[in-house]
């Protein structure tokens, strides 16, 4: 296996929780013992229900929320341990962030040539006279021709499949190592969102960059991604190639999460039920046990009783479940960097 672009170790985040759970000091579990790893030239499809941690997975990540335990490792350093403005800086160039709504992340009274040259003269990525060029080249890179006219357009002038384009090219200026695509498509039109999906799949096999990418749709996850994490109330239930994943799943909610998608009516109107009765409180304050138990079919009585660890129980995939994936059948699931 190649080395780590990015690794993650025993990843918490907690919030304090609203006020529907006063009465005592709660905590939503958010992001809780989260390890994997992206490794250059893969993507990495990180999927589950509404609330289940996604984006504080990717925020933890850029290092937009600073972890409450656990490790951020990049080239061999714990990267939140050193909070210097030099290394933050250079660290979120080289880890950068997609958003959902590219039109929010630009700005709005400028042109898309500022938004490209900003980052390539703020990183001294080129001399001063090759500015030009290099803006010409990001945005051929991503699709939007000819150059030098989009280059002139302001953010409003673009349709929301461009704008993402626009937002892509800004971050390729600076030459990541690690791109973090918080659904990047969802607010685009069905129609152009191929299109989006199939640029990242271009810039993780010419440029090598590691992709995370979060999502509901599971289709888009199958079209794009080489390993899956499957995530519920704050805990990674699930990960593995994504093919072997989604073929012989192990855990009861992938399986939940295959069916719902199998039937695009009955998935929507089930997570719509199952997030307001159940997913909030599984992860606040959550007492031991398998957060899954509430929903689970499979449940024994070990499960409300005993936290599963994520076990190792097919090569390459694990679960945490005591039925599916106990802890007799494998090893407990730590990513290495061998
Ligand atoms: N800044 C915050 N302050 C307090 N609670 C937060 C904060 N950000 C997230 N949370 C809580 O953490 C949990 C996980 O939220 P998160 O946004 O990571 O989920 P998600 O999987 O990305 O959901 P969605 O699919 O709706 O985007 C939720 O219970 C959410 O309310
Ligand atoms: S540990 Fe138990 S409750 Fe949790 S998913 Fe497995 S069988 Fe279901
Ligand atoms: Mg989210």
């Amino acid at each position: 296996m190649s080395e780590a672009a990015l690794e993650v170790r025993h990843l918490e985040k907690r919030f304090a929780a609203d006020a529907r759970f006063v009465g005592r000091r709660s905590y939503v579990h958010a992001v809780d013992d989260v390890s994997f790893m992206l490794r250059p030239g893969t993507i990495t499809a990180l999927v589950g229900e509404s609330g289940s941690g996604k984006s504080t997975v990717a925020r933890l990540l850029a290092r937009l929320y600073a972890p409450t335990a656990g490790s951020v490792i990049y080239r061999g350093k714990d990267v939140a341990r050193d909070k210097s403005r030099r290394s933050v800086l250079r660290y979120r160039s080289q880890v950068q962030m997609i958003f959902q709504d590219p039109f929010g992340s630009l700005n709005p009274v400028k042109t898309i040539r500022h938004h490209l040259e900003r980052p390539l003269r703020i990183h001294g990525i080129v001399e001063r006279d090759e500015v030009e060029d290099r803006v010409h080249e990001l945005l051929r890179t991503v699709g939007l021709v000819p150059p030098g006219h989009v280059a002139d357009k302001y953010p409003h002038e673009l349709s929301g499949g461009q704008r993402q384009r626009v937002a892509i090219a800004r971050t390729l200026a600076v030459e990541p190592v690690v791109l973090l695509a918080d659904e990047p498509t969802s607010m685009l039109d069905v129609s152009i969102r191929i299109g989006i999906l199939n640029l990242m799949l271009k810039l993780k096999e010419e440029r090598d960059i590691a992709f995370l990418y979060v999502t509901h749709d599971l289709a888009s996850a199958r079209y794009l991604a080489d390993d899956i994490l499957v995530m519920y109330a704050g805990q990674i239930v699930e990960q593995g190639p994504i093919e072997q994943v989604l073929a012989d799943p192990l855990h009861p909610y992938t399986k939940l999460l295959l069916s719902a998608a199998a039937d695009p009516e009955a998935g929507v109107e089930t997570k719509r039920i199952e997030v307001r009765k159940g997913l909030a409180s599984a992860a606040v304050d959550p007492p031991d046990g398998c957060r899954f138990v509430g929903r689970c079919p499979l449940a024994i009585d070990v499960c409300s009783r005993v936290t599963p660890a994520l076990v190792e129980a097919h090569p390459g995939q694990a679960a945490r479940c005591h039925v599916t994936a106990p802890a007799s059948a494998g090893i407990a699931a730590v990513p290495s960097t061998s």
